[in-house]
């Protein structure tokens, strides 16, 4: 087989990780990434089209004759970005606009949820924000609002108090401060527990299953502060025992894959379980459509088969067998922001230390950075570079992944120190 020429579309941490593990594979001559970063334009050509310009994207894949196209981000999914290249006989791998509305609008996902009896916090979905604010008299809190459309990961408040949750909805649904996101909002019932994410390859029927993950949403330590997209995720989560994997394939994915194609939005692609790990067992906390961000910069290094293969199976619509080869290792990746993310924040920071060696078990992802005409790397992102370090025992990958986000420095550079602090605990003898 002729090798293959892959176009990712995205620009961020994920999509530098995603290049990274498609530059391994023995079937890819030449990788382009749309718009890419300066960390993934070392192993791709990165190309001036934006991720949801999905007009140029087609343009550009015709004119490049690209073999198979690698989506990262939620939006140019949930845009129908696999549907226009499908309609054009372009091979594409992710889920339909449909299949990925699971993500797009969490009243659906809800929908899909309870119809299917897959465990998840109660919850109410309101469309008038006067039905909204009346029905926080009724409720206990904490309570959880959440924006109904896209937020890149922001649209989630934790409300103490009625007053906080009159905020919430307030931002969401007037102030609009996600736009159309807040046509709707969902108040939910508050779930105890640790969160975990679990990833799946699906063929629509078949899964898949990646190493779980935990990711540190929250910006400042020991997960207080705003929301962000995420600061740091290691993997294996020590949290998902072999008994509660169990029952998160049995009792989430199994059935939600299931859900979607009686549905009719069978799911192709990758399937992302935000999960909270109850005393009762697993619950969803969302379903995403895409890999997480940094989900994905831990999880990519301990995958050992080859991803595009994969992808391919599920972008031609193979049967996917169900296994991959997973390694036996840890990985953590911590992530360094600009200081005042998820608020505002200074761009245009020069990054010192990424020329440094930090030897095969540590890779420097780049996310929120830039190119001077001068040739430096400077921050151009709330979140600018995860740091990922992998190797066969935990204590020793944080310590390799703090080391060399030490070494890494830009004016007003924040990242959380307690990355990992949760394995720690689950792993004390
Ligand atoms: N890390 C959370 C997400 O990717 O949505």
């Amino acid at each position: 087989m002729a090798k293959m020429t892959i176009l990712v579309v995205g620009g961020g941490g994920r999509e530098h990780a995603l290049v990274w593990k498609i530059n391994q594979s023995p079937l890819v001559e030449k990788i382009y990434c749309a718009p890419g970063n300066p960390g993934i334009g070392e192993l791709a050509e990165c190309v001036n089209v934006k991720q949801n310009d999905i007009d140029g994207l087609l343009n550009f894949a015709r004119k490049k004759s690209i073999d198979l196209t690698v989506v990262g981000p939620e939006d140019s999914l949930v845009a129908g970005i696999v549907d226009e290249f499908e309609s054009q006989g372009l091979k594409i791998f992710g889920p339909s606009q449909k299949a990925a509305e699971i993500e797009g609008s969490k009243a659906f996902s809800k929908y899909i949820l309870d119809k299917y009896k897959i465990p998840t916090a109660d919850c109410i979905v309101f469309d008038r924000f006067d039905d909204a604010k009346s029905y926080l008299k009724e409720i206990e809190y904490p309570a959880v609002v959440k924006a109904d459309g896209l937020a890149a990961g922001k649209g989630t408040f934790i409300c103490e108090t009625e007053a906080q949750a009159l905020t919430a909805i307030s931002k969401v649904m007037i102030k609009k401060i996600f736009g159309d996101s807040g046509n709707k909002v969902l108040i939910e019932k508050f779930m105890k527990g640790e969160e975990a994410s679990i990833l799946g390859f699906t063929d629509g029927k078949n899964i898949a299953y990646l190493p779980s993950a935990q990711d540190h949403k929250a910006i400042f330590d020991n997960d207080e502060g705003p929301n962000t997209g995420g600061m740091g995720a290691y993997a294996p989560a020590p949290v998902i025992t072999e008994k509660m994997f169990a029952r998160i394939c049995k009792e989430v994915f199994e059935p939600a894959v299931k859900a979607m194609a009686l549905e009719g939005r069978p799911y192709r692609g990758v399937l992302y379980a935000g999960l909270m790990i109850t005393a009762e067992g697993p619950k969803v906390v969302e379903f995403n459509c895409r890999f997480g961000d940094p989900e994905a910069q831990a999880i990519l290094p301990l995958i050992d088969s080859d991803l595009v293969e994969m992808m391919l199976r599920i972008a031609t619509g193979k049967n996917i067998n169900a296994h991959i080869q997973l390694s036996d290792k840890w990985s953590m990746c911590v992530v360094i922001a600009s200081g005042g993310y998820p608020a505002d924040y200074e761009k245009g920071k020069e990054i010192f230390g990424l020329e440094k060696k930090f030897g095969a078990d540590v890779e420097i992802f780049q996310a929120g950075t830039k190119n001077t005409e001068s040739g430096k790397v400077v921050s151009n992102g709330g979140r600018v570079l995860g740091v990922t370090a992998v190797g066969a025992d935990f204590h020793s990958v944080r310590e390799k992944a703090y080391w060399a986000v030490r070494k890494i420095t830009f004016d007003k550079a924040y990242y959380r120190r307690d990355i990992g602090m949760k394995a720690l605990r689950h792993l004390k003898p």
